[in-house]
């Protein structure tokens, strides 16, 4: 069956493992399949919604642009753009805005997390991000959207809030409800210092996280550092489950291997950490350093990246401006 594929990836600094196998990778697999059509933003209004120093932002923008072409995105068969080019996207998220419920938002888990014990200092943008998630997703008719599993609640809102739309303006079917699209054993990798936390941006540990731009040394070392425990690695994904460092950086192994967690496992039963670490150093750096070349080379081309954002935005325009015309006319506005 062929899919709609929408996804989005904000630029705030640099992307990271969790990112690329959450995400990424995922995304470069259903661009190759044969009948899909896949539109991939690089969410700047998003990354506002914290403070942003405006030079940073411009070079984050090329940066995760050039980070998706050098994991395998190709322009030429995906629409890659950033949402801020295309004014569908603002328009539809305050209409959209007027459709979702307060109740629905309060229960955002991620907004907590993110705004943390000083709720009143966090920006509007924040608390109602979910919903210009979900403009970006409904103005393209998605059918499905590959995220990792700390995006299904916004996913979520998104189906709700086309479901309430249809029905509040008698207009079936004229919003689509995505579905999500969440890898089963690699939809959360984990910090590499902590295996009961997610890997993330944020986290001031940089040992925590590998980033898809650290060199061949950087990552070897992040791997040698990263927490482990005393025991053998397991036989099973039972004992696995409850050894949360162990799973992770098997998981990771089996997603950049493209094998089963199965398959994993049973190659390393009964070896040691050190063994294993050995391994999966020389599998992360195999994978990621030919992206990390690959991003230093294109940013040396900024025009080249400011071209496909360009026409990328000149594509997702044509079809985002139709879409919320459609959806003013329904709405009742001249
Ligand atoms: P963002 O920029 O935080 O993350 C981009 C993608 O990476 C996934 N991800 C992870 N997956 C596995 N393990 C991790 N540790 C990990 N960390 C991040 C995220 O789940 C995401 O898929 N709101 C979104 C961006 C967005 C979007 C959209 C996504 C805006 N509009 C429309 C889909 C559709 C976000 O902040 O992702």
């Amino acid at each position: 069956m062929s899919k709609k594929i929408f996804s989005g990836v904000q630029p705030t600094g640099n992307l990271h493992l969790g990112n690329y196998i959450g995400a990424i990778k995922n995304f470069v697999n259903l661009q190759n399949e044969p009948d899909n059509s896949c539109i991939y933003c690089v969410v700047d209004l998003h990354a506002i919604t914290v403070k942003q120093n405006p030079s940073e932002l411009k070079k984050n923008i090329r940066e995760t642009t050039a980070a998706f072409i050098a994991s395998g995105l190709d322009y030429k068969k995906s629409i890659i753009f950033n949402q801020s080019l295309v004014p569908a996207h603002s328009e539809g998220s305050w209409i959209l805005s007027c459709v979702a419920r307060m109740g629905w938002l309060n229960r955002m888990t991620q907004f907590k997390e993110k705004a943390g014990k000083d709720k009143e200092k966090a920006s509007v943008g924040l608390y109602i991000y979910p919903i210009l998630m979900a403009a970006d997703i409904l103005l393209y008719d998605a059918t499905h959207v590959p995220v990792g599993q700390d995006q299904r609640q916004h996913l979520e809102l998104s189906r709700d809030i086309a479901n309430k739309f249809n029905l509040d303006f008698n207009s079936p079917n004229f919003l689509v409800a995505p579905e999500p699209l969440i890898q089963k054993n690699f939809a959360r990798i984990m910090s590499l210092k902590d295996g009961s936390k997610k890997m993330s941006k944020s986290d001031p540990s940089e040992f925590s996280r590998i980033n898809l731009n650290d060199t061949s040394d950087q990552i070897i070392t992040k791997i040698k550092k990263a927490k482990t425990d005393n025991d053998p690695l397991p036989d099973n994904e039972n004992e696995l489950s409850k050894r949360l460092e162990a799973q992770n950086l098997l998981g990771i192994y089996s997603s950049l291997s493209d094998q089963t967690l199965k398959n994993t496992i049973s190659e390393f039963s009964g070896k040691n950490f050190s063994a294993f670490k050995e391994k999966l150093a020389n599998l992360v750096v195999d994978k990621i350093s030919p992206i990390s070349s690959e991003i230093n080379k294109l940013l040396k081309d900024e025009n080249f990246i400011d071209k496909i954002l360009n026409d990328g935005a000149e594509k997702a325009n044509e079809i985002a401006s139709k879409k919320i015309k459609d959806l003013k006319k329904i709405i009742g506005f001249k």
